[in-house]
């Protein structure tokens, strides 16, 4: 009797291992911790790569970005705001045909571009 309870909790524990481990396992995938990015880190590279055109505080005013032809997006409006941040993501990797915002796929790894997206929503607040 003592004994097949002992063997009922070892299951449990057991059970609980692998659930746990099921539902865990997709925040270890990079897919889907695209929102966990780290806005402080975010902010650096915002200023390394984007500030020249998308001005300090996100509003499409950076100063290599007044020649151009469409103007950098202001990155605090609802229209940038109101998108997913896997959409953000694919904006940042693959960048907008016919204007100056390239990809920048290749040239940052997968989580600095989640990185970034985080620090985009500090500039929306
Ligand atoms: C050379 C100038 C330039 C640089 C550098 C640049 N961008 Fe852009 N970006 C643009 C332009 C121009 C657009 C608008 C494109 C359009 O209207 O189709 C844009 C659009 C965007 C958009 C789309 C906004 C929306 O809601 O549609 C996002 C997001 C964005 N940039 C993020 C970034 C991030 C993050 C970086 C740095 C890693 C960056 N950009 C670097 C010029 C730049």
């Amino acid at each position: 009797m003592e004994r097949r309870g002992e063997e009922g909790m070892m299951m449990r524990m057991v059970l609980f291992g692998f659930v746990t481990m099921l539902l865990g396992w997709p925040l270890l995938h990079p897919a889907w911790s695209a929102a966990a990015g780290n806005p402080t880190n975010g902010k650096i590279l915002y200023e390394t790569h984007c500030l020249a055109c998308h001005g300090p505080q996100g509003r499409g005013d950076g100063p290599g970005g007044k020649a151009l032809n469409p103007r950098p997006a202001d990155l605090t409006t609802a229209g940038t705001q109101n998108k997913r941040d896997v959409q953000l993501l694919k904006i940042i990797e693959n960048g907008r045909p016919a204007s100056a915002m390239t990809g920048f796929k290749g040239r940052l790894p997968e989580h600095e571009m989640s990185d970034l997206v985080a620090y985009l929503r500090q500039l929306g607040k």
